[in-house]
């Protein structure tokens, strides 16, 4: 039998047609493809623009930049996150500031963000970690208070919903990523949703080199084929090959995501009576999804080393998200963080595992994950 990873792409016979459309069109690059996919995330999201970028990194660092994070600005985010996060501030000058995690979600503690907001807080950096939507009404609350922008990281949480609408509504900016083992795939690709009209000309100006050809903001203009460059951008352009793919795929959203919440359903109820580990939480509120990124169990009566190679034995392969980012030598050495300054993350940190979840899993599958498990679960101390 062959191993379950703990996340894969689901790519079938009309997503391989999409791009080898684009491939055999005129447009390769920047072609139509890229709009179109633009609008339909907006419009799924209910926003009013949306800017695709070559990565969900490069996504971040292009709202960083936007939001006007600088030398010395600081970003408050979690420490339970992909580097990625934090990194994208790094980039701008800015210094990542963390809170602790909230173990009730997993997402960054709301009760600590005003304690760590000093004169030079730009930006708060909230992830929506394993696809579970943070609560952005109270975020919102506090940086309306005191005049920061919220850049949400939903790299894992495109189609999750909290009181009633996407995420992707409240934020001042929200990065989705399109990476392999993420709701929808375009191979790499990111993309940055927002109903703020300036944010978003600007973003399009960063993904770019900071180029534009715009006549009403050229300084002069010495015939057709004149540029000029006004800021100093990257060239984090995603292809229409890419958009095609990300298309295609995206008629399958919800697709995706019934399943994989389906998948969640069949575990919470498996597992939930399991004495040693925790099943990951769900939003208090009844007009939400949480979009399961991933299946994050705590092993909180066993060894989460031991249950990771006894499952890997049995062909089941699991992850463990995340290293707190605070404990990476990177940050510990430029930040001075160390270890034991956030406990909830550091003991989430030794616990966590990642069961393997994505759409294409057949019931089959599930019950291999969960039969595997409980099995294991009474052998692991
Ligand atoms: C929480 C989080 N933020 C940012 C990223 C970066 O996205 P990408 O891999 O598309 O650059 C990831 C990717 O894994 C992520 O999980």
């Amino acid at each position: 039998m062959d191993p379950i990873p703990y996340g894969r792409q689901w790519l079938d016979e009309d997503d391989i047609q999409a791009v080898v459309n684009v491939l055999k069109s005129d447009w390769i690059t920047q072609g139509p493809k890229i709009e179109e996919f633009e609008r339909a995330v907006a419009d799924y999201i209910g926003v009013k623009h949306a800017v695709a970028f070559n990565s969900g990194t490069s996504a971040l660092h292009a709202a960083m930049y936007v939001a006007g994070v600088r030398h010395g600005d600081e970003v408050i985010t979690s420490p339970i996150t992909f580097v990625a996060t934090p990194n994208s501030a790094v980039y701008c000058g800015g210094k990542p500031v963390f809170t602790d995690i909230d173990p009730d979600t997993i997402c960054m503690s709301i009760d600590q963000i005003e304690d760590a907001i000093t004169k030079t807080t730009k930006v708060i950096a909230a992830v929506d970690m394993a696809g579970y939507p943070v609560d952005m009404r109270k975020i919102n609350e506090i940086t309306e208070k005191h005049d920061l922008i919220i850049i949400e990281d939903a790299a894992h949480a495109l189609g999750s919903e909290r009181y009633g609408t996407k995420v992707g509504v409240e934020a001042d900016m929200t990065m989705f990523s399109f990476h392999p083992v993420k709701h929808i795939t375009t191979g790499e690709g990111g993309m940055i949703v927002t109903d703020n009209e300036t944010f978003a000309e600007k973003l399009r100006l960063f993904r770019s080199h900071g180029i534009t050809k715009d006549p009403h903001v050229l300084t002069r203009i010495d015939g057709p084929w004149y540029y000029e460059m006004h800021v100093l951008g990257f060239n984090y352009r995603i292809t229409d090959l890419q958009c095609a793919l990300g298309l295609s795929q995206f008629k399958k959203l919800e697709k995706f995501l019934s399943r994989r919440c389906e998948i969640a359903g069949a575990y919470d109820k498996a597992f939930q009576d399991i004495p040693n580990i925790l099943i990951p939480p769900r939003p208090p509120w009844s007009n939400s999804r949480h979009a399961f990124h991933l299946y994050p169990v705590r092993c909180t009566g066993c060894d989460r080393k031991e249950l990771m190679l006894n499952l890997r034995e049995r062909g089941i392969l699991t992850q463990v998200h995340y290293i707190p980012v605070h404990l990476q030598p990177f940050y510990m050495t430029n930040f001075g963080y160390g270890r034991g300054d956030y406990p909830h993350a550091e003991k989430f940190y030794e616990q966590e595992l990642s069961l393997p979840m994505f759409p294409r899993m057949t019931d089959e599958d599930v019950n291999r994950v969960i039969d595997a498990v409980c099995d294991a679960c009474k052998g692991v101390s």
